[in-house]
């Protein structure tokens, strides 16, 4: 395909809009009015079309739903002010989503099929960009094998999809979390750094344990040794521990790199914060709450934004937190939040514009 897509545009005949509730969003509950949709055959990408958001159809032997070769990414849509909207860095999601598609044998998509023809879909729906508070239009591209065989084999077709909806915050209230120790997310050589769907599946037993003690998520940790911190279900994971913000760095290709990470720790850099990424123990941790020197604990992500930890088992031990406090962390988010919704200027280039 060249870099000009043509692509073909469906509108719905009656909106969905006026079903959204704007007062109570929540996550992931609403869909827009259209979709993006391509497939991948004879190794080209065809069909790039818009249309209305509706079923898709097919045979129970797709293999997808077999051996799961899909992949996904996440990102937001802001308005400003003046009605102007923007997609936050799309072209680190663009370059991540093809990271994952290598690893898992699937085909790259073209930046003007990813990014230009996410901005036409965005741009077609932009009334269901909410402006409340951390609130946002949420971009969900997926892709996943489309061949009806058993056969374990990469497949040989595929489809590419844009849904979109409006969302508020993730969390509705500060997260608990314990530290895992029976299961792993992810080891070297394995898929942590992508957005699988793999990933996902694996952590729902998990997860749903935790939900069952109380918990809302697990901090995952590294497969050998089960000492060092790696990532949250669905957020990166920064600790403050004394005035020196730290988080897991990413070296061994098990914790999937967050374009809220890297934004953040740009911004705490510059406004002057000492940023280490290294490993972390569990046990460090424990002995800087003791000396009374872990003062801030958050996660970050596209959907979760910066959500700050109230609670973090181990074992045993509980470390408890006063959000409130979180002062850091809590002035970051502001300022996140602030910048995605262009009230500061775009000193980065990190805002693609929606026209
Ligand atoms: N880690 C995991 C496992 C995630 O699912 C996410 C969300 O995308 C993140 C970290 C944060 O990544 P990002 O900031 O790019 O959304
Ligand atoms: C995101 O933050 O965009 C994610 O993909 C997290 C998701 C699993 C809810």
């Amino acid at each position: 395909m060249s870099d000009a897509i043509t692509i073909s545009v469906e509108h719905i005949q009656n909106s969905k809009l006026s079903q959204v509730d704007f007062n109570h969003l929540g996550f992931g509950k609403y869909f827009s009015d259209h979709m993006l949709e391509a497939d991948y055959e004879d190794g080209e990408w065809k069909n790039v079309r818009i249309r209305p958001y509706q079923t898709l159809q097919f045979l129970p032997a797709l293999c997808v739903l077999h051996y799961a070769q899909t992949i996904f990414e996440g990102l937001k849509a802001h308005k400003d002010e003046e009605g102007n909207v923007f997609i936050f860095r799309p072209h680190e999601n663009f370059k991540r989503f093809n990271r994952s598609a290598e690893r898992l044998a699937m085909p790259q998509v073209p930046e003007e099929l990813f990014i230009g023809c996410m901005k036409q879909l965005v741009n077609v729906d932009k009334d269901y960009i909410p402006s409340g508070y951390d609130e946002s239009l949420y971009i969900r591209p997926f892709m996943f094998a489309t061949e009806e065989t058993l056969g374990v084999k990469e497949a040989k077709t595929y489809k590419f999809l844009i849904i979109t909806g409006p969302v508020g915050s993730y969390f509705s209230a500060p997260a608990r979390i314990y530290v895992e120790e029976k299961y792993t997310r992810a080891a070297p050589g394995g898929t942590g750094f992508t957005k699988a769907g793999a990933n996902y599946a694996m952590s729902l037993a998990s997860s749903a344990e935790a939900r069952k003690q109380g918990y809302d998520q697990v901090l995952w940790m590294d497969a050998f040794e089960h000492k060092y911190v790696q990532e949250v279900g669905a957020m990166n994971i920064f600790f403050i521990i004394g005035d020196k913000i730290v988080t897991p760095d990413l070296t061994d290709g098990t914790i999937l790199g967050g374009i809220t990470r890297l934004s953040l720790l740009q911004l705490f850099k510059d406004a002057g914060y000492e940023v280490e990424e290294r490993r972390i123990s569990i046990d460090e941790l424990i002995e800087a709450y003791k000396a009374g020197q872990l003062n801030e604990v958050f996660g970050c992500g596209t959907a979760a934004t910066i959500s700050h930890v109230q609670e973090l088992k181990y074992k045993d031990f509980v470390m408890t937190f006063d959000p409130e406090a979180m002062s850091i962390s809590g002035n970051m988010k502001k300022y996140l939040l602030d910048y995605k919704e262009n009230k500061l200027g775009d000193k980065y280039e990190w805002m693609e514009k929606v026209d």
